[in-house]
């Protein structure tokens, strides 16, 4: 089967490096890597020699999404879907592959402009098990279900967004049609999944940046709430309160990040339903909070 296994990874561009390795090492838990390069970390959570790369530059937005294919055949007919379908797409040099720590990387974009690497292949060190930047009681939830789920904002219809992310393979539609405080007409969002995760990449969420948040799914319910009282202690604006969302039944809760825009900690996602329904309301909790999501979220 020719189609999109899993998130990979995401290259994020921060302009704070230096507060990005605090909240990802002390608040999230997760393990930073330094390389040579002092404008480059890696973080991890599995034993994937990253799932983030942070990029030190100005844009504190997604730079690029790494999507994975299973292996080199699909890999191969994935590239000629594209192409029969008109996309523009390039296969990266081994070099390019190389610094993408994958065994080969395809570069395309999406119908908004998003920059998307279809890859096989990624290096994974099983000799470096997850050493998380901070206590935990267990790890982070990763396996056959990607490292997490990512909201973006959209620029463009939601039919255009549906059929090239069908082209990939995910499935999905609109879940949502949500009242957001401040904002005159209920919001759409489209979830789309391609693994046991409920939702792999979602669209529609208001942000001024590509993404709105990207979500990272805790094995133990004891990690969401140690997060919560380490984002309190620390001053970390909460922009979202714990609560239940109604399509993937994840409890969680919603942070600023040193970036400007959403990192969700969940726990307890279920998986596809396999048939569309959508919602207006999540099943509890989930306060916004207003004062905290204005500029970004809302209008200021
Ligand atoms: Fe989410």
């Amino acid at each position: 089967m020719t189609e999109i296994t899993e998130l990979g990874y995401v290259t994020v561009g921060v302009s704070d490096i230096a507060a990005w390795d605090e909240f990802a090492s002390q608040i999230l838990g997760l393990e930073v890597v330094r390389p040579d390069d002092p404008k480059i970390r890696y973080l991890r959570m599995d034993y994937w020699h990253h799932r983030i790369k942070l990029v030190e530059d100005s844009s504190d937005d997604v730079l690029t999404t790494g999507l994975r294919v299973a292996g080199v055949l699909e890999f191969r007919a994935m590239h000629k879907i594209l192409s029969d379908a008109g996309v523009d797409v390039r296969i990266g040099t081994a070099d390019e592959a190389e610094a993408c720590k994958v065994l080969e990387v395809m570069f395309l974009e999406d119908p908004n402009g998003y920059p998307i690497e279809i890859f096989h292949g990624p290096l994974v060190a099983y000799d470096m098990p997850f050493h998380p930047g901070r206590r935990m009681h267990g790890g982070y939830k990763t396996a056959h279900g990607g490292f997490g789920h990512m909201m973006l904002n959209r620029s463009v219809e939601f039919e255009d967004i549906h059929a090239f992310y069908t082209l990939l393979g995910l499935r999905g539609g609109i879940e949502y049609k949500m009242p957001i405080p401040m904002i005159p007409e209920p919001v759409e969002l489209m979830f789309l999944h391609c693994n046991e995760r409920q939702h792999t990449l979602a669209f529609g969420g208001p942000s001024e940046k590509r993404v709105n948040h990207m979500m990272f799914e805790t094995e133990r319910m004891e990690d969401v709430g140690l997060a919560y009282d380490l984002v309190k202690q620390a001053g970390i604006p909460v922009i979202i309160e714990p609560g239940s969302h109604a399509n993937d039944q994840m409890y969680s809760f919603y942070m600023k990040n040193p970036s400007g825009f959403m990192s969700e900690i969940g726990w307890g996602g279920r998986s596809p339903t396999g048939q569309s329904e959508y919602y207006q309301r999540d099943a509890f909790g989930h306060a916004p909070v207003m004062e905290n999501m204005k500029g970004f979220m809302v209008p200021a």
